[in-house]
């Protein structure tokens, strides 16, 4: 008997299998806002010109191709870390971090490490929320059950909905929460949201995992890990996976990493000590070149600056793509999606239906999620005018 006997056809992927889809379209006019990538006005991904230089100083140097240790570039992490907790934090002390395979890669080695201490725990996440979140954390052994968040009636969040979710959630519950740019709605919570949302997750024990995949993209570097420093100054436990793929276009790089909050130095070190054994068991230990070159940006003053500015930018020009694709759609007769100006990060939840975003794709040429979101950082001045026009006859 053939050990593949029983394997059947897995489906595609709902957002990365929009590109395989996308690269077999023989349109000229075909435009791909499926997967989160930001693309510049020509409609290319942008080499970021820090991450140019920093990679010109790399080659430069010459450096052989040894082995990282299992958490990674130590003057990566360093730098990580205080990107996400701030420089002089206190809190670095006990933190535990390793260097991941970008976002998801941060995401699956904490989902194991909650598995080893806790693997009957339930994992929460938002409705809707990241399409490979359910996947990716039912694939790590546990049940996944889901919070309120978006409510289309109310075109936004259903805040006494998520609250009282998470209320009744069972004392260990893993929440999943997106730090900042909510993926795919784009709708974040309030500050004093945040503060509710803290206090039920102590009062109730509840451990949070702050997904942050998109630190910069919403109001700023600082600004958008506010959340983390109020789950900090809360005297929580608690998880965070981040992502440069985004904030230094180093999407093919892999490059992210988590945090592991702990209550002491001690503590910290025994984390660190598991999530090693995660690492190695799974790919032994990580790859440097896309860790070498945020280090070589974040470390050196001037490459920082330039990075800030560079972000800065795809973050200006994502907004001003929102304003103008919602005079766009005005023209078009479309004026009640005025909502994708007020829509952080690189996503609009356009509100259209499967069919809808079917028919944009097969009679269009656009590439969207079933489930309605768009990328609008992958719009420019020349295939603007084509996505509106064809919302418009799918509406
Ligand atoms: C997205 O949501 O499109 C990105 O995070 C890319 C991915 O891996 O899904």
């Amino acid at each position: 008997m053939s050990l593949l006997h029983t394997i059947q056809l897995a489906p595609a992927d709902p957002i990365l299998g929009l590109n395989e889809s996308f690269a077999r379209d023989v349109r000229q006019d075909k435009v791909n806002l499926g997967v989160g990538v930001y693309l510049d006005e020509d409609g290319t991904l942008p080499l970021l010109e820090c991450v140019r230089i920093a990679e010109g100083r790399l080659t430069a140097k010459k450096t052989p191709h040894g082995y990282l240790g299992i958490d990674g570039l130590p003057a990566y992490i360093k730098a990580t870390r205080e990107l996400v907790f701030g420089a002089d934090a206190a809190v670095l002390g006990r933190v535990a971090s390793v260097q991941s395979l970008g976002g998801t890669g941060a995401l699956k080695v904490g989902a194991d490490l909650i598995e080893q201490l806790t693997p009957r725990a339930r994992f929460l996440i938002s409705t809707p929320s990241w399409e490979n979140h359910r996947a990716l954390f039912t694939r790590a052994g546990f049940e996944v059950g889901h919070y309120r968040y978006y409510s289309p009636e109310l075109r936004g969040i259903d805040f006494p909905g998520m609250i009282k979710d998470l209320e009744e959630a069972e004392e260990g519950t893993v929440v999943v929460l997106h730090a900042c740019c909510h993926n795919p709605t784009g709708y974040d919570l309030q500050p004093d949201e945040w503060t509710r949302v803290i206090e039920v997750v102590k009062s109730r024990k509840l451990v949070a995992f702050l997904d942050m995949a998109y630190q910069g993209f919403g109001f700023g570097i600082e600004e958008d890990k506010a959340v983390i420093d109020r789950f900090v100054e809360a005297g929580l436990e608690f998880l965070v996976a981040t992502s440069f793929s985004k904030s230094f276009s180093l999407y093919g790089e892999r490059i992210g990493a988590l945090h592991v909050v702990t209550q002491d130095a001690g503590a910290a070190a025994k984390v660190l000590s598991q999530l090693k054994i995660c690492i190695r068991t799974n790919y032994s230990n990580p790859a440097k070149h896309g860790a070498a070159l945020v280090a070589e940006v974040l470390t050196d003053p001037e490459l920082r600056q330039m990075w800030e500015d560079e972000l800065g930018a795809m973050r200006t020009r994502i907004k001003a793509l929102r304003a103008q694709l919602v005079e766009e759609l005005r023209a078009e007769g479309v004026t009640d999606m005025d909502f994708i100006a007020d829509q952080l990060g690189m996503f609009s939840y356009s509100g259209l239906t499967r069919e809808q975003m079917v028919a944009l794709r097969t009679e269009h040429g656009i590439y969207g999620t079933d489930a309605g979101r768009m990328c609008v950082a992958a719009l420019n001045s020349r295939n603007i005018g084509h996505v509106a026009r064809a919302i418009a006859a799918v509406r």
